[in-house]
């Protein structure tokens, strides 16, 4: 067998999607949860459909569409932020362990990758912003493919770039979905639920769940 990849989902994983809100909630005031709730319900949603409708838009856009949908749907923010939270998109924050973690497997000697929806030029300002810079042997977008998570091709993506078996590959991802997607297109799974979800998908089941990514660092 190949050596183990490490491949990480991008957003709700490593880089947390609420912090662009989150930057500017005072300004947004009592509806800034809902806005970010359903800023990443509606991306996500629109991905979905326009992976199963075959009509593609990169994520970006597909991100823009979400926000404006969902600040029309809270009622609206003060002039010039929905160009501000955009901007914040591509600067999200990192969960808190994710550097250490990275850092440890790296000197581990092992081989890490994110692949995610992520457009090449957002995951390289976003990898930019966290100081995770020169941290990845691979940045896989589904921008190459032309098609968003859970399609199998976006799975297929990481083992013919990282010239590795599915078996092979750990995959890491907080969005329950995505872990389904790749167990059943045959990674090895680790669900981080980061937020005590209730499990679902129970026959694409993870093979281990954690609550950070803090213990994938000792084994
Ligand atoms: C990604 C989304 C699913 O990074 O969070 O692919």
């Amino acid at each position: 067998m190949s050596d183990p990849a490490y491949v990480f989902d991008a957003y709700g994983t490593l880089f947390d999607v609420h912090s662009a809100v989150a930057r500017y909630a005072d300004a947004i005031g009592d509806t800034a949860d809902a806005l970010s709730a359903l800023w990443r319900d509606k991306q996500l949603q629109y991905t979905w459909i326009r992976a199963l409708a075959g009509r593609h838009l990169p994520f970006d856009v597909v991100t823009a569409d979400a926000l404006d949908f969902a600040i029309t749907a809270t009622g609206g923010v003060p002039d010039g932020l929905r160009a501000r939270l955009l901007e914040a998109y591509d600067q999200l924050s990192a969960y808190d362990e994710v550097p250490g973690v990275l850092a440890r497997l790296k000197a581990g000697g092992a081989r890490l990758a994110i692949l995610s929806n992520g457009t090449p030029q957002m995951l390289a300002s976003a990898i930019v912003a966290a100081g995770l810079t020169d941290t990845f042997d691979a940045v896989l977008s589904v921008e190459e493919i032309g098609i968003y998570k859970p399609d199998a091709r976006v799975y297929q993506l990481a083992c013919d770039r990282l010239e590795t078996p599915a078996d092979a590959v750990r995959f890491h991802s907080s969005n329950r979905w995505d872990i389904a997607g790749a167990q059943a297109f045959g990674f090895t799974c680790t669900w981080v639920n980061r937020f005590g979800a209730p499990d679902e998908f129970g026959d694409m089941a993870p093979t281990r769940v954690v609550s950070t990514l803090a213990p994938i660092a000792d084994g």
